[in-house]
């Protein structure tokens, strides 16, 4: 388990961030990471022991991300990707898949976990001839992640905004869609909007009582949404083929055992017009 201090400085902010498990570090305990302190093992076992799944829904997730990110690359020559709740670096992160097609990606990452900030340098190892950032933003405020993501991206070229496992911390389903709408709408045609959310319409009845337990446990609070709400998200824009699937069925790969399973996580690509 690595030990890191907290960037909001001094003892009291590593005691209160070691305090409570935050999604950031339980989210990389599952993927089987490094970056958790004991709490969020404790809180990350109860939940498997809850809702055994949930690592599967975790990896299902990555390997989405990789396949989303390879087909925007390779079939249809995005450069740009606005990858928002970023999470602790993993294995094949957005700027790694991007630009082992195309070396001259650019790729800004935000997040607003302070333990992701400490570890961001990771995230920042661009190829020479791309560029990666990293913003520390709240997905709340979509106008200073714009304005922060113009240092790097070009907004009159298409860009693929990522928001993977990040809308369902955002309570308020009317403010959710006004994110993605404020974002979407700083983006020119061709761009594209890839989202994972968390549903209660597949993997059963543990889903809702597994948030329930998070939400009294742990941070930030979380919402399950139902494909016709995530296919409100993407009002205005076309879906690419399949559609709402759980993650693992999107374009699975031929041989993968995945493709055969359901996981309790949408997966979505959208393009704007
Ligand atoms: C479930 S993880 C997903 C990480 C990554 N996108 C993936 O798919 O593997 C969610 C991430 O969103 C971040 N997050 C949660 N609420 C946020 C907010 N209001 N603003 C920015 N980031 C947030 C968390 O810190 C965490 O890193």
């Amino acid at each position: 388990m690595s030990e890191y201090i907290s960037p909001s400085s001094g003892a009291s902010g590593q005691a209160a961030a070691t305090a409570v498990a935050h999604n950031a570090r339980v989210w990389n305990y599952w993927l089987g990471g490094k970056n958790y302190y004991p709490v969020d093992q404790q809180v990350g076992d109860h939940v498997l022991g809850m809702f055994p799944t949930i690592a599967e829904v975790a990896r299902a997730d990555r390997a989405f991300l990789s396949r989303a990110v390879t087909y925007l690359t390779g079939r249809v020559g995005i450069r740009q990707f606005l990858d928002i709740g970023t999470g602790l670096p993993t294995v094949d992160n957005t700027h790694e898949v991007a630009q082992r097609i195309a070396p001259e990606s650019r790729i800004v990452y935000v997040d607003n976990d302070p333990t992701v900030l400490v570890h961001a340098r990771a995230l920042l190892t661009s190829s020479p001839e791309g560029a990666t950032d990293y913003i520390d933003a709240d997905a709340h405020d979509p106008e200073t992640i714009l304005r922060g993501a113009a240092r790097t991206l070009d907004f009159d070229r298409p860009v693929a905004v990522m928001m993977l496992g990040i809308l369902n911390f955002v309570l308020e389903t009317d403010k959710a869609k006004s994110i993605v709408e404020q974002v979407m709408a700083a983006v020119p045609s061709g761009s594209y909007l890839v989202l994972t959310h968390p549903t209660f319409e597949v993997g059963g009845e543990g889903g809702a009582e597994m948030m329930r337990f998070w939400n009294e446990n742990a941070t930030p609070p979380i919402t399950g949404r139902d494909s016709s709400q995530i296919a409100d998200f993407f009002e205005g824009l076309e879906l690419v083929e399949p559609g709402i699937v759980p993650c693992s069925r999107w374009r699975p790969e031929q041989s993968a055992d995945e493709s055969e399973n359901e996981v309790a996580e949408f997966g979505v690509v959208g393009r704007k017009p």
